[in-house]
């Protein structure tokens, strides 16, 4: 304890295991502008796990009208080859989405609420405390179904319409979840308005007010300090991160919201550091290209343009600085 009375986390060591959450299939195929056939999607997420990811964010059993691009929810989940050890997640916002999800092979019901009331009003067209009373059904079809949930908090480090979101904003989420007996608990940075010293602050009012719950870490790359913050993150302890292939990403219902960090520069930066993530980084990297084939655009990842550490040239690729 430190001497005001707030516990502090040990860093994560050198060695240990982190695991990550690929969410590209789900955070980036819902902000895509043109739709991703469902063998496409299918495809990616089967390389996904190929490549050594062990947990996936699929898809979300939203409603179809407002997120036409995941209307092919259940059509994805039942193409995916899930390998022994592989989770499968996806957001669900109602009963009626747990009802859905219910019926596929999900491991995971991912709930989410934001901290801001005009961000909730925007991406779930409910006021918070509404949105939360939609909750305790989806628990209970989660339970009947052998799912398990997790509790995501949206808007966690800032809003783009309120600004400042306050700590005991994003708490009081935490609570309600805990209280519905949920301990995985995802704080989303939607529009990466997470800075190190926001992250700390976030980070100490959760340890205080429900240190029972593992964290998950979901960071946008809008203003380019995700990796940044993920260090952050395991100096608190942290050893769980939401990324996305190639930093696909963003919220369609949250204004300037852009790509999530960028799976294969997280792994590198992980494995590097001396982290165990179980992924093979040359097989990522080959993940991205397809994903950004199949995208028709350039992605923002970065480790897939310059390749690995120490990918050698050869002399002859650039002319020579002769005066
Ligand atoms: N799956 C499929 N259809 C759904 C659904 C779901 N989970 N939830 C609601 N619907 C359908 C209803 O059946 C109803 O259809 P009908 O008009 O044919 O009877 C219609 O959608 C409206 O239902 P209602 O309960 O009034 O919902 P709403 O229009 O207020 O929308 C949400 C609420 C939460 C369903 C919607 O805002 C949503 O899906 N938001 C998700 C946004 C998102 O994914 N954001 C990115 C992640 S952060
Ligand atoms: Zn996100």
């Amino acid at each position: 304890m430190a001497q005001n009375g707030e516990i502090i986390a040990m860093p994560v060591p050198d060695g240990a295991a982190i695991e990550i959450c690929e969410v590209g299939p789900r955070d980036g195929f819902q902000i895509e502008k043109a739709i991703i056939p469902t063998d496409r999607k299918i495809a990616i997420v089967n390389e996904l796990i190929d490549a050594g990811l062990k947990k996936i964010q699929v898809t979300s059993f939203v409603s179809p009208r407002a997120v036409p691009q995941l209307a092919d929810a259940a059509e994805v989940l039942a193409g995916v080859e899930k390998k022994p050890g592989v989770v499968l997640s996806a957001l669900v916002p109602n009963a009626k989405g747990a009802e859905r999800a219910a019926k596929t092979q999900v491991d995971i019901m991912g709930l989410f609420c934001s901290a801001s009331e005009a961000h909730s009003l925007k991406n779930v067209n409910a006021s918070i405390e509404a949105t939360l009373a939609r909750f305790p059904p989806v628990v209970e079809i989660a339970k009947a179904a052998g799912k398990r949930v997790q509790g995501g908090v949206a808007t966690v480090f800032g809003c783009p319409f309120e600004g400042e979101v306050p700590p005991e904003a994003v708490v009081r989420i935490a609570r309600f979840y805990r209280d519905l007996g949920i301990v995985d608990l995802n704080l989303g940075d939607t529009t990466g308005m997470a800075t190190p010293a926001t992250v700390k602050a976030v980070l100490a009012a959760l340890r205080q007010a429900v240190p029972e719950m593992a964290v998950t870490l979901h960071f946008h790359n809008t203003r380019g300090v995700g990796l940044a913050n993920v260090m952050v993150g395991l100096s608190e302890g942290i050893t769980r991160y939401d990324s996305s292939i190639g930093g696909l990403g963003g919220c369609p219902f949250a204004a300037g919201a852009t790509g999530n960090i960028c799976t294969e520069d997280l792994v590198y930066l992980l494995q590097e550091s001396g982290y165990r993530t179980g992924v093979d980084l040359d097989r990522l990297i080959g993940v991205a290209r397809l994903t950004q084939d199949v995208i028709g655009r350039e992605l923002p990842g970065q480790v897939m343009k310059a390749g690995p550490r120490l990918t050698r040239h050869g002399l002859d690729d650039v002319s020579t600085a002769a005066g």
